[in-house]
């Protein structure tokens, strides 16, 4: 692939928010690497058209490869930084890895879309995978998660989007992509419901209703946004584009944390920084409310990757 022209990416990743989605999870039957591979492009390539076709309703989505399918997938080479999700666990803080073979990612603002598109793509992969999980996500309120704090403000916004989420001239082969990391958080409402809005004030580091961030000095050690607000070696901010959204139904209910990013680094450090803390034991007081269920690691090609392969 030509080093000076970036790949088209999968519009999925880098889009902006929307009413509804839907996840699917798959993992491969045996041995059919050879047919799944086209499959895989024209999927690909339907949800990429379907982005046109249904503009009006902000259509868009995308397809990963998990992180230890991948050189099932293509054995010939591996986005450089690919590698498994992190699990990790500290007291009651726990970050498990279930890894999946491929992350079906699609929204829009018509949910009957959706429900149409996520029938056909099932049916155009036949019998070669295997649906292993299912959620449908939506917009609750001005873009909040079900704690009711906005989530998404301090996202990158405009072309930075692409900068932070897609992989540049550092790993030409894989230019364009994207490396995913998909947690499904199941929340402990009733508990986080118990607590005074000032005190989820201060677990978050915003206020509730005008989400504003606190100044500097009130943020606590243990607020999210001082967990995940980091900076490299050089002082830089570390950055991941979010495209989290509140998921379930009455007896399970929560955050599909979804983070996409051109190195799979800023992700692992921020829920380290999360599970473990700052090493004075100010480790991220959200975690007593919510658990997450899962953890995978995929990386989102571009279109031109996975469409080499197109019957
Ligand atoms: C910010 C919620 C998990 C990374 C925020 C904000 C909320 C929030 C309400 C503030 C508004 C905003 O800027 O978006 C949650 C919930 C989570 C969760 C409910 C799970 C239950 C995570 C995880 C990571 C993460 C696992 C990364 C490993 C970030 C980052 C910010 C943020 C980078 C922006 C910080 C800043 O620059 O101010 N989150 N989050 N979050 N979150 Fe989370």
């Amino acid at each position: 692939m030509d080093n000076q022209i970036m790949p088209r990416e999968q519009l999925g990743i880098c889009a902006e928010g929307n009413l509804h989605s839907v996840y699917l999870m798959f993992n491969a039957n045996d041995g059919v690497e050879d047919q799944l591979r086209p499959s895989i492009a024209s999927v690909a390539q339907y949800i990429y058209e379907l982005t046109d076709q249904y503009a009006d309703s902000a259509f868009n989505g995308f397809v990963a490869i998990g992180a230890n399918f991948w050189d099932t997938y293509y054995p010939n080479a591996r986005p450089a930084l690919l590698k498994p999700f992190p699990a990790m666990n500290e007291g009651n803080r726990d970050a498990p890895a279930i890894e999946y073979d491929l992350f079906v990612h699609i929204r829009c603002d018509r949910f009957d879309i959706l429900h149409l598109v996520a029938n056909e793509i099932n049916q155009m992969f036949e019998d070669l995978v295997e649906l292993v999980d299912e959620e449908r996500g939506f917009r609750f309120m001005d873009n909040r998660d079900l704690t009711g704090f906005v989530d998404g403000t301090e996202n990158p916004k405009g072309r930075n989007r692409q900068q932070v989420a897609l992989v540049s001239d550092e790993d030409p082969e894989f230019k364009g992509g994207s490396y995913i990391h998909v947690q499904k958080y199941a929340h402990n409402l009733s508990k986080w419901h118990r607590l005074p809005v000032k005190k989820q004030e201060d677990i978050i580091g915003r206020t509730k209703q005008d989400d504003i961030e606190y100044a500097s000095e009130d943020k606590p050690l243990t607020s999210h946004i001082k967990r995940v607000n980091l900076k490299d070696s050089a002082g830089n901010s570390m950055e991941i584009l979010r495209q989290s959204m509140p998921y379930g139904s009455i007896k399970e209910q929560g955050l599909m944390f979804i983070s996409s990013c051109k190195t799979p680094d800023n992700f692992e450090q921020m829920l380290r920084s999360m599970i473990f803390g700052d090493g004075h034991g100010n480790h991220d007081h959200l975690m007593q409310f919510t658990k997450a269920l899962t953890g995978s690691s995929f990386f989102a090609p571009s279109l031109d990757f996975l469409t080499q392969w197109d019957e």
